[in-house]
């Protein structure tokens, strides 16, 4: 099984952009983590990262042309905006699951509305740096 993970703007941040809510492990951290898990449950994983909304359309499309068998998507705060992002997602024929380290529903009013969610399998929100894990194990169910 072939996965792409796609985390969008300010995630290669992590580790040292608000640390109470995202936590301490840095981007780089988060990427071994996922690593590790799917090297010991044989996934074949792309993790990739951009701050700008066209490249994460560009890797949503790669996906699909090079034949993966699903994405797991952060796109930072593009989820509350992006329609260019949830059309790339609806333009493909992959299931895609959306993480969130936070709880979006739990921090201001703004974050409580994802765009991109609704062309999503589903959405994991809340668990920190596990959601990727289940993300990718939710893919793996399918
Ligand atoms: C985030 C939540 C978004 O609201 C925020 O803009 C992020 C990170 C999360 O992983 O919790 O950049 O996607």
């Amino acid at each position: 099984m072939k996965i792409m993970v796609i985390n969008g703007p300010n995630l290669n941040f992590l580790g040292i952009r608000e640390k109470d809510i995202y936590g301490i492990m840095t981007y780089e951290d988060l990427c071994n983590y996922i690593k590790d898990y799917c090297d010991k449950n044989s996934v074949n994983v792309e993790i990739v990262q951009s701050n700008i909304e066209g490249e994460i359309i560009n890797f949503i499309q790669r996906a699909y042309l090079e034949k993966y068998d699903g994405i797991v998507i952060n796109p930072g705060a593009y989820t509350h905006t992006s329609v260019a992002i949830l059309d790339a997602i609806k333009s493909i024929n992959l299931p895609v699951v959306e993480v969130h380290l936070s709880n979006i529903y739990s921090r201001e009013e703004f974050r409580h509305k994802s765009v991109t969610a609704p062309a999503c399998v589903g959405q994991i929100t809340g668990f920190g740096t596990f959601g990727y894990i289940l993300g990718i194990l939710g893919l793996k169910n399918r």
